[in-house]
């Protein structure tokens, strides 16, 4: 039988981080074998807000380290297709269907966009058409592949449910082509930085990267926020919105040990310091073999262009399938059709 197909990507706008591991890596690495599998660097939004030709040199780098993140997180480029986006012609195509399928209202009132219009310090009616766009286009990314299974953060799932809408609306007007895709949230779709005071995210400065050396970790997990109203080591701590907490939660395998920690914690008998020490083991046991293979991947030379070489090719050729078979559902290339045809007769005649 054949398998469902899962896509997501990610803008190339750093390194990934532990919010990114556990909002969505995780489940990447987890569904390899279930699904098949698409992933890819999302250059074309990071344009919606960053144009300058700079940032798109800058993305360069970016790029690189970001794949580097995928393979060393465990992505298998032999199960899964890895590409760069701006490579794909048939994303851009798809998009301009898809916009004729969704109206201006419904982009406008989304969170997400009315967020990014503030980010930009824009009013949503003067932001640029195309970040307004982002989540066609971004629907674009979705139905090229016609993914059955998004897996995102939980500030895409109003993206996907967009999704869903376009493709419904096309199986409407041109007769079914497209399966209803879906958001798969991580298991922890949030999670909080290290200054406890938002989600992990690069422009608030308070990430931990799946690519920080022990030292570097060591370094942050001291720095981090913890109980604020715990001023003393025998202060009875609150475990609940605690930054330490909620990364032991997740990354500790130790389960025991960690539950230990929070009975003492809550009774005011551990000191931060030794709690720091615990998620400062259990992350470096966490990220050791992430970065074992990433340094085997580095040592290759071109090895992450290569993969994403490949991907994008074969990205290319899936793409161009999906829209010829698209545009012929909306009746589309038969008009180019008869009219070459004709044409073709006419020249043939020496007419
Ligand atoms: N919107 C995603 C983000 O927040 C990136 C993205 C672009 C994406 N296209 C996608 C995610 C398609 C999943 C599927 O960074």
């Amino acid at each position: 039988m054949e398998k469902k197909r899962l896509l997501t990507g990610d803008r190339p706008t750093g390194r990934l981080h532990l919010g990114h591991y556990v909002g969505s890596i995780q489940n990447r690495v987890k569904l390899q074998d279930q699904y098949e599998c698409f992933f890819f660097v999302a250059d074309l939004h990071m344009l919606t807000t960053k144009k300058e030709k700079e940032d798109i040199i800058a993305s360069r780098s970016h790029i690189k380290e970001m794949v580097l993140d995928y393979l060393s997180c465990g992505i298998d480029p032999k199960k899964s297709t890895i590409y760069l986006q701006s490579a794909i012609p048939a994303v851009y195509e798809m998009n301009l269907f898809f916009e004729m399928l969704v109206s201006m209202n419904r982009l406008q009132g989304l969170p997400s966009i009315k967020e990014m219009a503030k980010n930009a310090k824009m009013d949503i009616e003067t932001i640029p058409f195309g970040l307004l766009g982002y989540p066609v286009l971004q629907t674009a990314d979705i139905l090229l592949p016609k993914a059955h299974v998004v897996p995102v953060g939980k500030d895409n799932e109003a993206h996907i449910e967009l999704a869903r809408d376009v493709a419904r609306r096309f199986n409407q007007l041109y007769g079914d082509f497209f399966p209803m895709p879906e958001a798969l949230l991580g298991e922890v779709p949030t999670l909080i930085g290290t200054d406890g005071q938002g989600k992990m995210s690069k422009s608030a400065g308070n990430c931990i990267f799946i690519s920080d050396d022990a030292k570097t970790v060591e370094k942050k997990v001291k720095a981090m926020y913890t109980d604020p109203n715990r001023i003393r080591a025998d202060v009875p701590g609150t475990v609940e919105g605690n930054p330490v907490f909620a990364y032991l939660d997740v990354f500790d395998i130790d389960k025991a040990a960690v539950d230990g920690l929070k009975v003492r914690y809550r009774q005011g008998a551990v000191g931060d310091v030794e709690v720091k020490e615990q998620l400062i083991q259990a992350l470096n046991t966490f990220l050791k073999p992430i970065q074992e293979r990433r340094r085997e991947i580095e040592m290759e030379e071109g090895l992450v262009e290569e993969i994403l070489y490949d991907g994008t090719l074969k990205m290319v050729e899936y793409g161009n399938e999906t829209l010829k078979a698209m545009k012929s559902q909306m009746g589309l290339s038969g008009t180019w059709n008869k009219i070459s045809r004709l044409a073709r007769d006419r020249k043939s005649k020496g007419l």
